[in-house]
């Protein structure tokens, strides 16, 4: 089989932990078209495991070890429906990219002397269950050259979403944000800019019980709290150099919980979420204007955060020169650009081909990410 026709299997869950987004991936010179996608639910109890283990506890290897099986056993399922509803035969597909399930990122710090990053879903049972081989554990090659392993995205953004003319901005809003700057005849830079939905998720889960706030709706029924935003703005995150990546070790709702402590004040729960998006919406636009955003002609969002309207017109509140709008107008849905990443990502590997970029991770080179499970 030539290059040009090879199909890969992308597979992803974020920070969010909402589910398991797949996609088959065929790729023609290079560029990937998303030929089919699939999205696999996390059961409660399975989000819970995975939420539990996303901050120290008790008894972590026993958990994690267990976990790591499950969470392979659910991503194969994941691939294996993908495959089932594609109609395509398995032979068909050279591989299989899985990011896993991240639960702890500690980044490279003044602070941390043995920086790491974990993401679980066992690929030797995503290899042994779907017959296919399976690339997996993609940052930790990247953070072994120094850097932080994230975000392993603008490589892939650049390569589908570059212009040689425009000034353009991809920004993914998933449990975290991050953004890729795409400038003709420019580096690529890239950095997480904050929480993307996670406190959102968290403060109407707390609050109504509720996965996600629908459209933004709950927030844009309350006011922003100038005060208590910019009480959040002052974390350092926002302010330190990149490269830069964070995660739920930073940006939680405990953390959250003692920002309206400290504040000695009662908010409305909705001012509150008007405040959450407000900060999202903010940290990400604040990034961009540190980098001179007034060139910045058009910004391109994708993860779960497009369908949030409320987050889409407040990035373009704050930048009323820019074309505002998700992926879609590219011609990729917002909802599947980061498991499309994984594919294209496992196809680098196979091809011995580097997959991150020094400029954002901080690494000391260009590498190969990953490691290679090979079906039998
Ligand atoms: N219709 C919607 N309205 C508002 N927010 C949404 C909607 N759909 C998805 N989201 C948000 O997107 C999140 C999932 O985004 P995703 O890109 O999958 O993040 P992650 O990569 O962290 O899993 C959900 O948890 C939710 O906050
Ligand atoms: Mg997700």
């Amino acid at each position: 089989m030539s290059a040009c026709e090879e199909r890969y299997i992308g597979l992803m869950s974020g920070t969010s932990c909402d589910s398991i987004d797949a996609a088959l991936v065929s790729f023609e010179e290079g560029r990937p078209t998303s030929l089919h996608t699939h999205n696999h639910p996390l059961s409660a109890p399975l989000k819970q495991k995975i939420l539990a283990l996303s901050k120290p506890g008790e008894n972590e290897i026993d958990r994690m070890g267990a976990l790591d099986r499950e969470l392979g056993i659910a991503f194969a399922e994941a691939a294996l429906a993908l495959i089932d509803s594609s109609g395509l035969s398995k032979n068909l597909i050279t591989a299989i990219g899985s990011h896993g399930q991240t639960i702890r990122h500690r980044p490279p710090s003044p602070t941390t002397p043995h920086p790491f990053t974990l993401q679980i879903a066992d690929p030797n049972q995503i290899a042994q269950l779907t017959g296919i081989t399976t690339v997996a554990d993609f940052r930790r090659r990247d953070m072994a050259a120094g850097g932080h392993g994230a975000p392993l995205a603008p490589a892939y953004h650049e390569a589908l979403f570059g212009s040689e003319r425009k000034q353009r901005a991809i920004v993914n809003i998933g449990g975290i944000g991050n953004v890729t700057l795409l400038r003709p005849g420019t580096e690529v830079l890239g950095f997480d800019t904050g929480p993307g939905n996670v406190l959102l998720d968290g403060w109407i889960k707390a609050t109504k019980n509720l996965e996600y706030d629908e459209g933004g709706q709950w927030a844009r029924s309350g006011h922003i709290q100038t005060d208590l935003l910019s009480n959040m703005l002052t974390h350092p995150f926002f302010q330190s150099p990149t490269p830069k990546s964070t995660g739920r070790e930073d940006f939680n709702l405990s953390w959250l919980n003692q920002h309206i402590e400290q504040s000695k004040k009662t908010y409305k729960p909705e001012d509150v979420q008007a405040t959450l998006a407000e900060l999202t919406a903010r940290s990400i636009v604040d990034c961009l204007s540190q980098d001179n955003q007034s060139l910045l002609e058009e910004l391109f969002v994708c993860g779960g955060g497009a369908h949030n309207t409320l987050l889409l017109e407040r990035i373009n509140h704050h930048l009323p020169n820019t074309m505002v709008c998700t992926t879609d107008a590219l011609g990729l849905s917002p909802d599947w650009v980061e498991a499309v990443a994984f594919a294209w990502l496992a196809k680098r590997t196979l091809h011995n081909l580097t997959g991150n970029l020094p400029e954002v991770t901080g690494a000391r080179a260009k590498t190969i990410l990953g490691g290679v499970y090979f079906a039998d």
